[in-house]
């Protein structure tokens, strides 16, 4: 099992201004799955998603990262488990400006400590692996927006993470550019077996995830697998 919440609760404010974000939420999700996260404003999305990149921790219940109660650990800790298990894409792709793909996809890796030779050779294979070999020169300005989330989703995996953590990574993109960034993460899904965890506005988006887990104020509001086509 990778993810497991028990009884999560996170409470923001106290008093009348008290809001429960999340309400007693459970749900597993194993090694290797691709889970969509659905649900309106408001119903909790966001602060599900920060608990399971270990950005931030439950009020009560449990939260299980790996088999280790994630929940409880310091800031410190959390971090380590991120460094070494999670990667992040976000709607909005989070890259340097005037810094080219290969020196973003870099960063990670000077976290972790490896050689600048080695750094450069993994972060070149890992643009290869997202579509963008011959680009690696290039600073974001110089790339269009769905060429900006695959550098974005290679800064990702370049680490070899475990689990990729997706806020809204096709909001920003247009209609032809969502389905080939989707394309891109359902492959690294079926070959290298990345957990993805995606948070999405979009039904057809959601569609090529196996599962699909609905928010509605705090609570799940339904959890499907994929229809398999006949
Ligand atoms: N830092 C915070 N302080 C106070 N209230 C918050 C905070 N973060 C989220 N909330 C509230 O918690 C609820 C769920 O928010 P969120 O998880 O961001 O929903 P979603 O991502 O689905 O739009 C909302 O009512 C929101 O206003
Ligand atoms: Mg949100």
């Amino acid at each position: 099992m990778l993810i497991s919440f028990e009884k999560v609760w996170k409470t923001y404010g106290r008093g009348e201004a008290r809001v429960d974000a999340l309400a007693g939420v459970d749900f597993t999700i194993d090694r290797g799955e691709f889970v969509a996260i659905m649900g309106p404003s408001g119903s909790g999305k966001s602060t599900a998603m920060n608990i399971i990149g270990c950005l931030d921790t439950p009020t009560s219940g449990r939260y299980g990262f790996l088999g280790v109660d994630a929940g409880r650990l310091d800031r410190g800790r959390r971090a380590i488990l991120r460094n070494l298990y999670i990667g992040f894409v976000f709607q909005g792709y989070n890259l340097l400006p005037r810094t080219t793909a290969v020196e973003n996809v870099e960063l990670p890796l000077i976290y972790r400590g490896v050689q600048a030779r080695e750094r450069r050779e993994l972060a070149m294979r890992a643009l290869a692996q997202v579509g963008l070999a011959g680009r690696e020169h290039h600073t974001p300005a110089e790339l269009s927006g769905g060429q900006q989330q695959r550098v974005a989703i290679a800064r990702a995996i370049v680490s070899t993470p475990t689990l990729l953590v997706a806020d809204e990574p096709t909001g920003n993109l247009d209609t032809q550019r969502s389905h080939e960034i989707m394309d891109l993460l359902t492959g690294l899904n079926r070959d290298i077996g990345l957990s993805i965890v995606m948070v999405t506005h979009e039904p057809d988006i959601a569609a090529y995830a196996d599962r699909t887990i609905g928010f509605l104020d705090g609570h799940i509001a339904y959890d499907q697998a994929k229809a398999e086509a006949a």
